[in-house]
Formats: C-alpha cells, structure tokens, sequence
C-alpha cells in the first residue's frame, strides 16, 4: 500500500479532519483565514447598515388632503392614513384657528394614542404614556421619544399632509 503523502492530499482532507483528534486542531492558517474572513463580513455588514440609514434619511413624503378646514369642531378627533394605508394618524383642531396632527402610534410600543381633551393631552392607554397637544413631547413616561407630527400646510381650505416630523419643534 502506499504511504500517505501530506502534499498530495487534496485542500479538504486537511480542512475537514476524519480523525477525532483532528476536530479539535486550528491551524494558524486557518485561524488567521476565519478572522479574516469575520472581519470581511462585518465590515461588509457595516457598510450595508451605513448605506440603508443613509437612503432612509432620504425619504419622501406624498402630500395628501386629510380634511377640509372647519370640517371638524374645536376639541374634535379626525383619524386618517398618512404616509402609507394603515399609518393611522389623528388630526386634532386645538383651536378656531389651529391643527395639530400626529401618528398615533406611540413610541413605547406601538399601542394606538387618544386625544383626551378634558386633559388636553395625548394619552396611550396601555401603560399611561403623555404626550404634549403642542409639539408632541413626552409628558409622562414610559415612552421616551417624541410622537412623530404630521408636517401640516393649508391650501384651497384643506389641511394637507407634507410629511412626518419626529423632533417636537423648539
Ligand atoms: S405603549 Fe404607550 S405607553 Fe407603553
């Protein structure tokens, strides 16, 4: 028979080790091509994360009408569907002459937000977040970030939609 020649032996014999005491042995080499090949990938990984956050700061919003202006009375609740159908959202009229319109998903976890107007606050009834009517800020926890606003305008005696705003204006 003839005698094993480390040379001839195909890439995978040594890779794949038959034998037990095989299984446990790294070599340097192929040490060395793991890190490599791990760093590779969460480089790769990395510029992926980099790119997406990039292209999703770069979102468009489409204008949309939501109501016709006095359409709903002072202290009065519309929910409608903006940006995309089942993005609901709440258009509330503060006053004879003010809108304030928000998503009513809440930033805790996701339970759908009321306007409470005996308080005059936004309220989550899952677990007692406040949000202000005035820029959507957090006024009592559990959730921290703000609701995002519906970006408002007027035009031919209709409110429309512009886009989603989730920093309270200062
Ligand atoms: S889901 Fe709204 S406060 Fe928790």
């Amino acid at each position: 028979m003839k005698p094993p020649c480390k040379e001839c032996d195909p890439l995978w014999r040594e890779e794949f080790s038959v034998r037990k005491a095989g299984e446990a042995y790294v070599a340097r080499c192929q040490f060395t091509k793991f890190l490599t090949l791990t760093s590779l990938g969460m480089f790769v990984g990395n510029l992926w994360i980099l790119a997406k956050s990039f292209v999703s700061r770069q979102v468009s919003y489409p204008e949309q009408a939501i109501a016709n202006l006095g359409e709903i009375p002072v202290g009065g609740v519309k929910v409608f569907q903006y940006p995309n159908p089942g993005e609901q959202c709440l258009l509330i009229r503060t006053g004879a002459d003010e809108y304030a319109a928000y998503s009513q998903k809440c930033t805790h976890l996701s339970c759908a937000v009321y306007y409470s107007a005996e308080n005059n606050r936004i309220e989550c009834p899952c677990h007692e977040g406040y949000f202000s009517i005035r820029d959507g800020s957090v006024l009592q926890g559990p959730p921290t970030r703000p609701l995002p606003r519906v970006v408002l305008t007027r035009r031919n005696g209709q409110l429309i939609a512009l886009g989603m705003d989730a920093e309270p204006e200062s």
